[in-house]
């Protein structure tokens, strides 16, 4: 089976504050999706990558790709939630590249977390191409868990004893990526693993690092610049 990497880019980042889709800020002097694109393009393990905009995206071709063009597919299939971009990429994908088959194993990754490293993928990849259902990159959760009411009352400690954050890539075969989200209610689910857990399977958790952080409120992205230039140098 090969690694095929989908980035769902068809998100509007309300949360950013901005009019500009969170995937197209300027984050070291490009977009903030180059930055994932250029390490899921370097790594030797992917044989292609699919980005899925919104049929309306009108941002994507005032950037020069050129440099990706020998792994980079783009579809303006992009659906109502992160789980239908995902869905509508993955039926694309087998229309445009009919060699691309059901064993095949899908990486998901947000382009909203653009200081993934190589290191990371290859461990994902590494951990996960012989396992019988995927999983994802995740670490321990650090800080103590709080559970408020509407007034920011606190109303318990949680214990985050076995709790931990999951990040993306998420890899899972094709076949059953595509079955699971066709299932779920996908207005009800943040990533991709959740419809796996819900057809009874368990994804398997792979260590990853804080590095590998959702670049979501507008302070994070002066934090992934940082990150960004530790990893040139
Ligand atoms: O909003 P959030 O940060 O959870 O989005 C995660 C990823 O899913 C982003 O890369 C975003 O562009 C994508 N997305 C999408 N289609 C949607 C909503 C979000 O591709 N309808």
């Amino acid at each position: 089976p090969r690694f095929i990497a989908l980035i769902p880019a068809a998100g509007t980042g309300s949360r950013m504050n901005n009019e500009l889709p969170k995937q197209y800020l300027s984050l070291a002097g490009k977009p903030m999706i180059y930055h994932a694109l250029h390490t899921l393009c370097h790594s030797s393990h992917i044989f292609r990558v699919f980005v899925i905009l919104a049929p309306d995206d009108h941002e994507w071709n005032r950037y020069d790709w050129s440099s990706f063009a020998d792994k980079l597919v783009v579809k303006y299939c992009g659906g109502a939630t992160r789980a239908d971009s995902v869905l509508n990429g993955l039926k694309a994908m087998q229309q445009t590249d009919g060699s691309i088959v059901k064993d095949d194993w899908i990486l998901v990754h947000d382009a909203a977390r653009p200081c993934l490293t190589i290191f990371q993928l290859d461990q994902l990849i590494d951990a996960l191409a012989l396992d019988e259902v995927g999983g994802l990159l995740a670490i321990p959760v650090a800080d103590t868990l709080k559970r408020a009411d509407l007034n920011q009352r606190v109303m318990g400690t949680e214990s985050r004893n076995g709790l931990w954050q999951a990040q993306t890539p998420q890899m899972f075969r094709l076949g059953l990526l595509m079955d699971a989200l066709s299932k779920v209610n996908s207005a009800a689910i943040t990533d991709d693993a959740s419809a796996i857990e819900a057809l009874g399977l368990d994804p398997r958790l792979v260590l990853s690092d804080a590095y590998n952080f959702k670049v979501t409120y507008p302070q994070d992205l002066a934090l992934a610049e940082l990150i960004l230039q530790k990893k040139e140098t």
